[in-house]
């Protein structure tokens, strides 16, 4: 394991740079990375420099690339993903790129193009594959503590109304769906595995403030034959307390509940954990910096971004045709910030 600490660049001193940028300074209190962080915006990186004590600032990506930088965090709107994660791969650096991959399959793959065959680490930054929860229920799944699952449910019922570029659609890729959707998503491929078809509706009449759609409906296939949904919505101002995943089997049910997971199986109910704290994103980046440090694959791969972003493609172009699709997609040119081009 090398013991030189790593220069990381937290790309977008945001929203979620900001959770990024707590976790590198424990990593950098522990000597294992170098902190730097880089946003178009003055007062936000000498906020951060002085927060979470970064050892330099940086106002152009460009200069990020140019420099010994080893690590880049991009936690940029969507729209960038593809070209800020081309552009390091370039120039050999380490990448750590926020969900989702991006706002389209043509700019995936280009993604992919700029990855492949370069001595990097490249990962996307889903933290929900390190929820406990979905871990532990993935765990009972397998061992089929619950027989053959039949449905899978993912649920996400918020009010939230998004400012800046998550009011564009063609900044987002979309709207919830393609933002906090594509979380529920990945947690029913990880949990379901392979999908052989969606179907999807959508409506936006709550929030009226972003141009994409604020509730989504989406149904899956697997390929197993098991069968899946999700609801996710920005829009609703009560919302009533609702499981994040439940897992109906053929011999029980797992499902969560605040942070705890729950089986329940020949008449009796079992708690199989409780979460202190989500520490999902702490996990996700020490993780990452572990894979660089000890010539480790990264757990969530381009394949399972892509796929994420496939299943979601596949969902708005189902939401304009209101046909089922199917899985994979063979228009690859389909961006769902602009009218329907896949036909
Ligand atoms: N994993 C999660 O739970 C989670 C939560 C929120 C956001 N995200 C993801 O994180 C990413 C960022 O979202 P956010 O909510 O933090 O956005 P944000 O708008 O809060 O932050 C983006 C930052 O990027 C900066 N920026 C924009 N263009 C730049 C450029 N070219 N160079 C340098 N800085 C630039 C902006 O000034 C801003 O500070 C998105 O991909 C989003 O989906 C993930």
């Amino acid at each position: 394991m090398s013991s030189e600490p790593i220069k990381v660049c937290l790309v977008g001193c945001g929203w979620i740079g900001e959770e990024h940028a707590k976790i590198y300074k424990d990593l950098q209190e522990q000597g294992r990375v170098e902190f730097f962080v880089c946003d178009v915006d003055r007062e936000k990186v000498k906020i951060f420099k002085e927060k979470y004590n970064a050892k330099g600032i940086f106002l152009d990506y460009y200069d990020v690339l140019g420099s010994s930088i080893e690590v880049v965090d991009i936690c940029l709107p969507h729209n960038q993903h593809a070209e800020a994660t081309i552009l390091a791969a370039n120039v050999g650096k380490h990448i750590l790129l926020e969900k989702p991959l991006a706002t389209s399959i043509e700019e995936a793959d280009r993604i992919f193009e700029g990855i492949k065959d370069k001595k990097i680490k490249f990962m996307l930054a889903e933290n929900w594959r390190f929820i406990p929860t979905i871990r532990v229920a993935k765990e009972f799944l397998d061992k089929r503590e619950i027989g053959e699952p039949l449905l899978i449910q993912g649920n996400s019922i918020q009010y939230f109304v998004p400012s800046g570029w998550r009011r564009s659609k063609s900044d987002m890729g979309g709207g919830v769906l393609i933002d906090r959707g594509i979380h529920l998503i990945d947690m029913l491929y990880n949990l379901g595995g392979e999908i052989r078809s969606v179907y999807a509706l959508a409506t936006h009449k709550s929030i009226l403030e972003i141009e994409g759609e604020d509730t989504v409906v989406l149904l899956m296939n697997f390929t197993t034959g098991t069968i899946g949904n999700i609801t996710v919505t920005w829009g609703i101002k009560k919302p009533l307390k609702q499981s994040l995943f439940v897992i109906y089997g053929t011999e029980g049910t797992i499902w969560e509940d605040s942070g705890k997971v729950f089986l329940l199986k020949n008449n009796t109910c079992e708690k199989l954990y409780e979460a202190m704290t989500d520490n999902s994103i702490r996990e996700e980046i020490f993780h990452f910096i572990d894979c660089i440090t000890e010539d480790k694959e990264p757990l969530v791969s381009f394949n399972i971004a892509r796929k994420d972003l496939e299943i979601a493609t596949a969902a708005y172009i189902s939401i304009q045709s209101n046909e089922t699709v199917f899985l994979p997609l063979k228009e690859k040119k389909y961006h769902v910030g602009e009218e329907a081009d896949w036909i």
